[in-house]
């Protein structure tokens, strides 16, 4: 057992934990922010994927420990239900859900591969970068449709930021 300490989404939070203990299960456990779903455990779905200093980062993949001291954002802290990030909205407007299941690991990593690779991104370039996350409801062409209208929407914020 130990003590971590962390930023999550802008928050100081600190917590005792034993040392095999997950960050997805720190997240949930500890914090009760169970928008982070975990739905394989084994490092395949993606379901899991928070940001840990600026990265995605597949939580069921890190242990808590290992990200004491660290910065992590998860599905909570993006957006607000007056004002949706970017890549929320483009999900509603494309009806890029289905059970909604998948969804925050979607977003997650949608937001990360718009900002590691920049807007106006092309559908192959997003399918291939969705590699890691799945949809078990098959969803994959509306999610597809709403990455590429959210990085095109991004492009103004992305410039703005440079
Ligand atoms: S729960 Fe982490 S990848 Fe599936
Ligand atoms: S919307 Fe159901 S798992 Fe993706």
């Amino acid at each position: 057992m130990g003590q971590v300490t962390m930023t999550v989404n802008g928050k100081t939070v600190s917590g005792t934990v034993e040392d095999r203990t997950l960050l997805s299960t720190f997240i949930r456990e500890n914090l009760a922010l169970t928008g982070t779903h975990v739905g394989c455990d084994t490092s395949q779905c993606g379901a899991c994927l928070v940001h840990v200093d600026g990265k995605a980062v597949k939580s069921c993949t890190m242990l808590a420990a290992q990200a004491n001291g660290g910065a992590v954002t998860t599905i909570e802290g993006v957006g607000t239900p007056a004002e949706l990030h970017p890549v929320q909205k483009a999900f509603k407007e494309n009806h890029g859900l289905q059970c909604g299941f998948c969804t925050p690991g979607m977003i997650m990593s949608a937001i990360d591969m718009i900002n590691r690779l920049g807007p106006n991104l092309d559908e192959d370039t997003i399918r291939h970068e969705l590699e890691g996350n799945i949809c078990r409801c098959t969803g994959y062409h509306n999610i597809v449709k709403a990455i590429k209208q959210a990085s095109e929407e991004m492009a103004d914020v992305l410039e703005a930021a440079e």
